[in-house]
Order: C-alpha cells, then structure tokens, then sequence
C-alpha cells in the first residue's frame, strides 16, 4: 500500500482486526464501473422486524419484481443464513449482535460487487442496524432500512413456524417480543405495516423509494 491508496476500513466500525501484519489490496475495477456494465447499481436493502412479520415474504417478492426488470439481486435470510455462514451462532444478545455484524459485512460486499442485495433478518438491536449501516456507507453503498412493521399480536398469529406458541410455553428461550427485546427503528427510510397493507402494496412503496436510487452514474 501507498499514500496514494485509500486507507483500510477503520477499526472502528468493523471491530479491530485479530491479525496485525495485513494490508488492504484495492483492485482496478470499481464499484463504478460494475454499474456501468450492469445498468444499474449494487445496495443493501435492511428489512427488519418481528418473526413472522413478513420479512422473507417480502424480500421474495421483491427479488421477483428486481429479477423481472434484469436488476441483480440476491436475498439473504436469516434462517437460511443460520444454516451455514452463521451456523454457530445462537440467539443470545452477543450472538445476534455476531450476526449481524458478519451479515452487515457480507451485504456490503455483495453491494460493492453490483448485487442489490436485500437482507431479511429481525436485527432486534439499533446498534447493530446503524453499525450495518455505517458498513455500507463507507463502501459507497446505498442502504435503504425497511421496518417491517405488524403488531405483536399479528405476528404471534400467523406464527407459521408455531415458534411464539412454543415460546409461550417456555420452550423456547429469548424469543423475540416475548422474553427478548425488539428496538423500534428511529428513522428508517421505509415503514411498511404489513396488517393493513397487502405484499403488493409494500413491494411498491419499497420499489418507489428504491429504484431511483439504483440509478448508476
Ligand atoms: S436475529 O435476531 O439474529 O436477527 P435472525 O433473523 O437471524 O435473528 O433469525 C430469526 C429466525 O430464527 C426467526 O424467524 C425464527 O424462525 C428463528 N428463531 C429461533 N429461535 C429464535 C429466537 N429465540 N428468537 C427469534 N427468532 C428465533
């Protein structure tokens, strides 16, 4: 590395680095110009909320209508992503926040490599969701937040996987909104409340706010 090149990601966000005798290697082809190939830009779309909210609904039906208009896209989910890349972690707060931070990291580079990658996953705590953020942001990478927003009552409902019955029942241990917080989102780019708004519905008001923001340079 040289004065010339940019510096590596800061500690800071990332959490310092274990290794000491690492550099960054930056390559020749940029973000830029995979947009200009692909017509479009990468970007992280954070959809979070509750189990059951309609998350991973929500992120399928999305990936359709992107797919559809040639726009690379890729979801990642939590419970698929729990089976492999993040298979040791459990559901305790440092596990969560583990989990998050690595699928922050792995949507930034998705993004930087021209994916809009949308990224499904309760995400119960701010700090977490803001350090996702901060990730992105300092890749250059447009990050959209969408709070997935149904009432409590609504999502222990539907509970198609009966996960809030079981947790009820003390079955299952730091269940989130029965014994393991949710933060709200503070300012989040997008609210869709998928009680009173159809699938259809909240893919547009998603796509409305998204699509502009693809636009490459
Ligand atoms: S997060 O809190 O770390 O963001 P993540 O989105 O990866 O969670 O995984 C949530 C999914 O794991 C839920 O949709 C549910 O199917 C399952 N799950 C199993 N145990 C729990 C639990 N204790 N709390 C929340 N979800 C759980």
């Amino acid at each position: 590395m040289n004065a010339d090149q940019p510096l590596p990601p800061s500690g800071v966000i990332h959490g310092p680095a274990v290794s000491e005798h690492i550099t960054w290697s930056e390559g020749e082809i940029n973000a830029t110009d995979r947009a200009r190939r692909d017509g479009h830009r990468g970007a992280v779309v954070w959809l979070t909320g509750l189990s059951s909210s309609g998350k991973s609904t929500l992120a399928r039906a999305l990936e359709r209508e992107l797919h559809a208009r040639r726009i690379r896209v890729y979801v990642l989910d939590g419970d698929n992503i729990r089976h492999g890349l993040n298979a040791n972690l459990g559901f305790s707060p440092e596990d969560r926040t583990e989990n998050i931070r690595r699928v922050g990291e792995v949507a930034r580079l998705m993004a930087d490599a021209g994916v809009v990658t949308l990224s499904a996953f309760i995400s119960p705590y701010r700090a977490d969701r803001r350090r996702a953020r901060a990730i992105a942001d300092e890749g250059g990478c447009v990050f959209v937040e969408v709070f997935v927003n149904a009432p409590l009552e609504v999502c222990e409902r539907r509970d198609p996987k009966n996960l809030y019955k079981r947790a009820r029942a003390g079955e299952i241990k730091q269940f989130t909104g029965i014994d393991a917080p949710y933060e709200i989102p503070e300012a989040p780019e997008i609210v869709v409340r998928t009680d009173a708004q159809t699938a259809t519905e909240s893919v547009a008001a998603i796509l409305a706010v998204l699509l502009p923001r693809l636009k490459a340079e």
